[in-house]
């Protein structure tokens, strides 16, 4: 049993969408957030420099004395996790897109799915639609400008709406019912998707509360869940900007202060 942290991290404020599955989950665990805003977005970045960066943050929860680690990153997870759990042992729980669900709601068969061009392009993301949706047309898109978007705490302005308009409504001209997102800054967009959507039928799918099951089996079976009440959640990031500070209270409803890392 035990008080320490779990660290969770991603690219930028988009694992808040994580954070926040996991705090409803499992409330009475403290946490660490890592935002790497000084690299954002993750979805075209080198891939050496995402590996020096995945480095970085897991030594940083070492250090910190994290229990275990929460990739809140679809692109770090299908770039890294594997390298990642043979590199520390602590456990390290990781997202992939929720296409497995996504094909079993479908009732037009199509599918669209919102994600980072690393996650299209990476193996473990073919590998979901081969075992899963083999059977359904999977319309995908990389949508460029969506993490730059969040990251602004823009979830709602005219350029975010156009941007939704751009990849969404070929998507729904095929015919989509459910739309999967990919990418865990995009939940924060989700209320603007729906609004573009308008009356036609759709169903939003992200796999923030599959992951939040996930750390709650991983720790209940390590013996590693907090039995004390909780503590406090620190929050990193490695960029100072203020406006940041300004968008993780926007994402959390709350006043957040977050301290800044330099690496
Ligand atoms: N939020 C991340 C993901 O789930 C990274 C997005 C990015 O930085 O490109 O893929």
């Amino acid at each position: 049993m035990s008080a320490r942290p779990i660290g969770i991290f991603d690219s930028g404020v988009g694992g808040l969408s994580i954070l926040k599955a996991i705090k409803q989950q499992l409330p009475d665990e403290n946490l660490l957030y890592f935002a790497d805003s000084q690299y954002a977005p993750y979805g075209e970045l080198d891939e050496t420099i995402l590996k020096q960066r995945c480095l970085f943050i897991a030594d940083f929860f070492i250090q910190k004395n994290a229990k275990a680690m929460v990739i809140a990153c679809n692109t770090a997870t299908a770039l890294m996790a594997e390298w990642l759990r043979a590199e520390y042992d602590i456990p390290i729980i990781a997202i992939e897109p929720a296409i497995k669900p996504a094909a079993q709601i479908t009732r037009t068969n199509a599918i669209g799915v919102f994600a980072t061009q690393h996650t299209l392009n990476s193996e473990r993301y073919n590998s979901l639609l081969e075992r899963f949706a083999k059977d359904k047309t999977v319309y995908q898109s990389a949508c460029e400008g969506f993490v730059e978007q969040v990251e602004k705490g823009e979830l709602n302005s005219l350029k975010t709406i156009a941007l939704i308009e751009q990849y969404l409504l070929p998507m729904l001209d095929n015919n989509i019912d459910t739309l999967v997102l990919g990418c865990t800054h995009y939940p924060f967009l989700s209320d603007a998707i729906q609004s573009v959507a308008g009356q036609h039928p759709l169903t939003i799918v992200d796999n923030a509360n599959a992951v939040s099951l996930q750390a709650t089996r991983v720790l209940t079976e390590l013996g590693l869940s907090n039995l004390k009440p909780h503590e406090s959640d620190e929050f990193f990031s490695s960029s100072n900007s203020q406006s940041l500070q300004e968008v993780f209270s926007k994402l959390l409803l709350n006043n957040t202060h977050v301290n800044y890392i330099a690496d």
